[in-house]
């Protein structure tokens, strides 16, 4: 999509796109202030075609901050240093058995699965339930990228409303088993939280447990997957974190920046609003453009130059402001270690040249579908 959003942005930072009435913001600038001016740009939001999940993610302050309060204190430096190790070796046996082969696809193999074995641990969900968890991640996944109307949507809203069900069944049992015996985990701190005075009721559980599930799995497997292509992409900058790995770190910012996972973000327009001398009327549908904003000329020094060693580098590929991602340092680690071990256990690899890589077809998030590789066995 970046050359068009290149055409898109030098002819004008704002498009109103009229039969949908939605606008899209394209420089770094009116992106950076929808996604922080809560005043203005509203997170509760209607997605056209689609529900609007009662996630923190699309609310405003002050039930936002309440929200955000609850599961805040999982995200500590402490708390993701602590999951480091686990991160490692479920990372290791995911790929052990794979180096001895030769080839893969990362994404079916490893990357889609590195996430949301991660964030089982970290809500504490047991090793039984970690493949329903995959499961019920996957239909999830489908349904927010069938926006569009007919059977295929129709299919992916039934599985949703039996996936519900099943968690309805399975959540108490697990919070049950908290209430009994509390642990160090998020389950026990939603099931001890409190807001206004209340326990969190079923429904508000599940919107937690939602919300991690999707943001917390499919992002982080995108920033995998999008690190290893740009690398591959760009055999001079993958030269020099062989020979320089503390340029990891960096060279992560830069895919984050590069290739966004979360290419674009909903608001809604509280008021009537000027941006780049056009005004946007009150009640409207806005899409600020992250992966635009990132390759922003007016933001970024040669934007479309993939460089690992990039200083400064402020992208806004985890967003801005309140609802800044809370998941950004479990990533950025989660990431660290799936770059470390693949490099070091695929030794030179490639992309395979007889099953090309293939892109998702979703609109606000950018990752491949498929990436197969190919490596000397037991490198
Ligand atoms: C919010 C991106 C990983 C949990 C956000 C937002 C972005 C984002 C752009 C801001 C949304 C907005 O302004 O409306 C990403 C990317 C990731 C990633 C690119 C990986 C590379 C994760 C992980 C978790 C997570 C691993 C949890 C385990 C959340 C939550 C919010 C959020 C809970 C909502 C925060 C709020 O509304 O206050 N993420 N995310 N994310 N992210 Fe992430």
């Amino acid at each position: 999509p970046f050359a068009l959003y290149a055409r898109l942005r030098e002819r004008s930072p704002l498009l109103h796109e009229p039969r949908a009435d939605l606008w899209f913001l394209f420089d770094y600038d009116s992106v950076k202030r929808a996604l922080q001016d809560h005043a203005v740009f509203s997170s509760v939001v209607t997605r056209p075609g689609g529900r609007t999940p009662d996630w923190l993610l699309f609310k405003n302050p002050p039930q936002h901050t309440k929200l955000r309060g609850i599961i805040m204190q999982a995200f500590t430096p402490r708390s993701i240093a602590n999951l480091e190790p686990h991160v490692r070796e479920l990372s290791r046996g995911l790929l052990a058995p794979l180096v001895g082969r030769g080839e893969m696809d990362v994404v079916a193999e490893y990357s889609s699965q590195l996430p949301t074995m991660v964030i089982a641990e970290m809500i504490g969900i047991p090793v039984e339930g970690r493949a329903r968890l995959l499961g019920w991640r996957d239909i999830m996944l489908n349904l927010s990228h069938t926006i569009s109307e007919g059977e295929e949507a129709e299919r992916a809203r039934a599985r949703y409303v039996a996936m519900r069900d099943e968690m309805r069944a399975y959540l108490p049992v697990i919070l049950e088993e908290r209430r009994r015996a509390p642990k160090d985990d998020l389950l026990t701190r939603l099931v001890e939280a409190e807001v206004d005075g209340e326990r969190l009721d079923e429904r508000e559980f599940i919107a937690f447990f939602e919300l991690l599930l999707v943001a917390g799995t499919e992002s982080t497997m995108d920033l995998i997957d999008n690190a290893l292509l740009c690398l591959l992409e760009h055999p001079d900058q993958l030269a020099r974190l062989r020979e320089r790995p503390e340029l990891l770190g960096s060279a992560i910012e830069e895919v984050l920046r590069f290739r966004s996972p979360v290419q674009s973000m909903y608001r809604s327009t509280k008021r009537a609003v000027e941006l780049n001398g056009r005004v946007i009327p009150a009640g409207k549908f806005v899409l600020p453009m992250i992966g635009s904003a990132n390759r922003d000329p007016g933001h970024f020094e040669e934007p479309e130059r993939f460089d690992i060693g990039r200083e400064p580098n402020a992208h806004l590929a985890f967003g801005h402001g309140i609802h800044f991602c809370l998941g950004a340092a479990l990533s950025r680690m989660e990431a660290r270690v799936a770059l470390t071990d693949l490099l070091e256990m695929l030794g030179d690899f490639r992309l395979a040249s007889d099953a090309p890589w293939e892109p998702r077809e979703a609109f606000h998030v950018h990752g491949p579908k498929r990436l197969p590789l190919r490596f000397e066995p037991g490198a």
